[in-house]
């Protein structure tokens, strides 16, 4: 990332990044899990580390955090190198990092208040009680500062690790999955209040989550990884509207997926024509066509009428609704496509309907079958499968 560089005393380096990772490199034993990692956190920003289970998340935030022992690259805070391999290794508790997991362990022993003061050291007891109360008081938790952990709910307990891990002030909060043991409305209360106390006190912040909602919710920006590198950083706008590879596209959503051969420097699909002019002439193309790309809009037809595009099947799945549509090509084609539409909108099976393509949701690939040189001879547009694996519907 570019900074802006001050002019600054010849003794002080340019304002740091929070964290930097550089070149980073995990195995354990002979295999490695991270490969190749670079990653900055500015200050103050909320950066997500989103990826699938497996993919190295929680490896790379314990590297950053001193859990585990730097093997390749350069960690730094603030731009003081903290990890080179086999020369310098500070230890977690001189990181000065906020630490939170999935299931973070209060002291069973202690009040909620004294967990949350336990890490306030050198500062008069009635000040660490003010920054206590204070970050409790933001968390909802206010009210429970003499209450013992065994008598709080899950959530509770997982604001209170928030407020401790914050109650140092640190420079970095580093996060793995702080809302995921959470059911689904509490975790979004909790989430809202951890990112409005992570921007109030302005804590540079790396969050790991699976969830590409949360990450949405939740980040300046986000990097997303598989397997052990990162695919692709940007803001979250930048990864959904402007993806680079077609893993981000299905990571964000389910996605309908067409095939065709660029003609004329376009690929015909049964919705319309789609640009591919930067790939080869007679070259296969994947087609990503997000469900909200397609506007949906009811044709003056009989019913039945299967000349053109039409409904097979209408559900509501609340903020919004889902349309099963054949899509009936110019040249006769048929694909069975999704459409996501705002609101309620059921129309009848059958139904004949116009079908308008929003092109900034729809992504054009080289396919992956390209390079083998398999599927040339197919010609116009068609359907491969749709990934309805991450289906993050509008309940
Ligand atoms: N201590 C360990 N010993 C051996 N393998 C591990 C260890 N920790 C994690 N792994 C493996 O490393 C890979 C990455 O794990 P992890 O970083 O936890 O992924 P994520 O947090 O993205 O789910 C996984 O295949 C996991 O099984
Ligand atoms: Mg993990």
């Amino acid at each position: 990332m570019t900074h802006k560089l001050k002019p600054v005393e010849a003794s002080h380096t340019e304002p740091a990044t929070a964290l930097s990772m550089q070149g980073v490199h995990h195995a354990f034993g002979k295999r490695e899990v991270v490969k190749g990692v670079d990653l900055d956190v500015a200050p103050g920003e909320v950066v997500c580390l989103l990826g699938p289970s497996g993919c190295g998340k929680t490896t790379l935030l314990r590297i950053a955090a001193g859990l585990e022992v730097l093997q390749q690259g350069r960690v730094a805070l603030n731009g003081g190198d903290i990890a080179v391999p086999r020369a310098r290794h500070v230890p977690p508790e001189k990181r000065n990092v906020g630490l939170a997991f999935q299931d973070s362990a209060l002291f069973p022993h202690l009040s909620v208040l004294e967990n949350v003061t336990f890490g306030l050291k050198g500062e008069p007891p009635r000040e660490r009680r003010r920054r206590a109360l204070a970050l409790l008081e933001q968390l909802g938790m206010a009210g429970y500062a003499d209450t013992y952990p065994h008598m709080l709910s899950g959530g509770q307990q997982q604001r209170v690790a928030l407020a401790r891990a914050l109650a140092p002030a640190p420079q970095l909060m580093l996060l793995d999955e702080p809302f995921s043991s959470l059911d689904a409305r509490l975790r979004d209360r909790i989430r809202d209040d951890t990112l409005h106390v992570l921007k109030k006190v302005g804590a540079a912040t790396l969050l790991v989550t699976h969830d590409p909602e949360e990450a949405m919710f939740m980040a300046d920006r986000i990097a997303l990884m598989r397997d052990g590198g990162i695919v692709q950083t940007g803001t979250p706008r930048e990864l959904y509207c402007a993806p680079c590879d077609p893993f981000v596209v299905t990571f964000f959503g389910e996605v309908n997926e067409l095939s065709g051969v660029v003609r004329e420097g376009r690929v015909l699909t049964p919705v319309g024509a789609v640009e591919a002019g930067w790939l080869a002439e007679g070259s296969q193309a994947q087609v990503m066509i997000r469900p909200e790309a397609l506007r949906i809009s009811v044709r003056d037809a009989p019913p039945g009428e299967h000349r053109y595009s039409h409904v097979i099947m209408a559900k509501l799945l609340g903020r919004s609704s889902l349309l099963h549509i054949c899509a009936h090509g110019e040249d006769g084609r048929e694909a069975h496509l999704h459409a996501r539409m705002p609101g309620v909108f059921l129309p009848a099976e059958g139904q004949a309907v116009d079908i308008h393509l929003d092109l900034s949701q729809v992504f054009v690939f080289p396919s992956a079958a390209a390079g083998a040189g398999a599927g040339a001879a197919h010609g116009e547009a068609e359907q491969d499968h749709r990934d309805y694996a991450h289906s993050h519907d509008g309940q």
